[in-house]
């Protein structure tokens, strides 16, 4: 009877080592296909981190006053601002970086509507060089250009794990003049929008703004 137990035991045993490698063997077929997967969309030019991070991007207005921004973080975030396509490589752009807790808490209060005074820890007022360097009309894309590096900025703080969002300064006169006042911008630069960042306080989900009916196929 002692003997027979002990068989049972044995088999149950190899039984489970059995079926725990088999386990063990599916799942790594799995991730080892998963990251073939992968591989191929990779190499056949497509990086699925940068459409999770467009498509999980959304706008953040409120922020954790105990979490620190690094330095390291923003350097991060300008130099993506600063990849952005311009109207003839001009990069018409200037970005005030607001760290100061008085500068903060002005721009806050100033401007309620640029979220600052939430709790961000840190704000990017992005400028253009109303000189542009581009003669007639031209002189106008200094808005696409900057509008670009305010997108590439968005997406950066997002990409690190930041809350951000776009707040709207150019053409609001009034916004302007206290923005230029508090930020002493020079004649010649418009600052076109504040961009508060900071750890998010707040977990909005993402807007879902698909929508095929928006889209015209070879002609309106
Ligand atoms: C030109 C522009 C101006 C904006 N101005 C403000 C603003 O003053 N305050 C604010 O809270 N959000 C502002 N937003 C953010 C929009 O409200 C937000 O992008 C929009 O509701 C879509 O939401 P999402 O960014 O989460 O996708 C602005 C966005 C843009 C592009």
């Amino acid at each position: 009877m002692k003997r027979f137990m002990l068989q049972l035991f044995r088999l149950a045993m190899t039984m489970t080592i059995m079926i725990t490698m088999a386990v063990m063997i599916f799942s790594l077929r799995d991730r080892v296909t998963s990251l073939k997967r992968q591989l191929a969309e990779a190499q056949a030019g497509e990086d699925p981190g940068v459409f999770a991070t467009i498509a999980s991007r959304t706008s953040i207005r409120k922020f954790d006053p105990s979490k620190a921004v690094s330095d390291e973080a923003i350097g991060k975030i300008l130099k993506a601002g600063m990849c952005a396509p311009s109207a003839m490589n001009k990069q018409p752009w200037e970005f005030v970086v607001v760290r100061d807790a008085a500068q903060l808490k002005a721009l806050g209060e100033a401007l309620p509507y640029s979220r600052v005074g939430n709790g961000a820890q840190a704000a990017i007022v992005v400028c253009g060089n109303l000189d542009n360097g581009l003669p007639g009309r031209g002189k106008e894309y200094w808005i696409h250009d900057c509008s670009a590096a305010s997108m590439n900025i968005l997406l950066a703080a997002k990409g690190l794990g930041l809350g951000a969002v776009w707040t709207g300064v150019y053409p609001g006169e009034d916004r302007i003049a206290a923005v230029r006042k508090i930020l002493a911008i020079p004649e010649g630069f418009m600052p076109l929008n504040i961009i508060p960042i900071g750890h998010p306080a707040e977990n909005p989900p993402p807007k879902d703004k698909w929508n095929p009916a928006k889209v015209h196929k070879n002609r309106w």
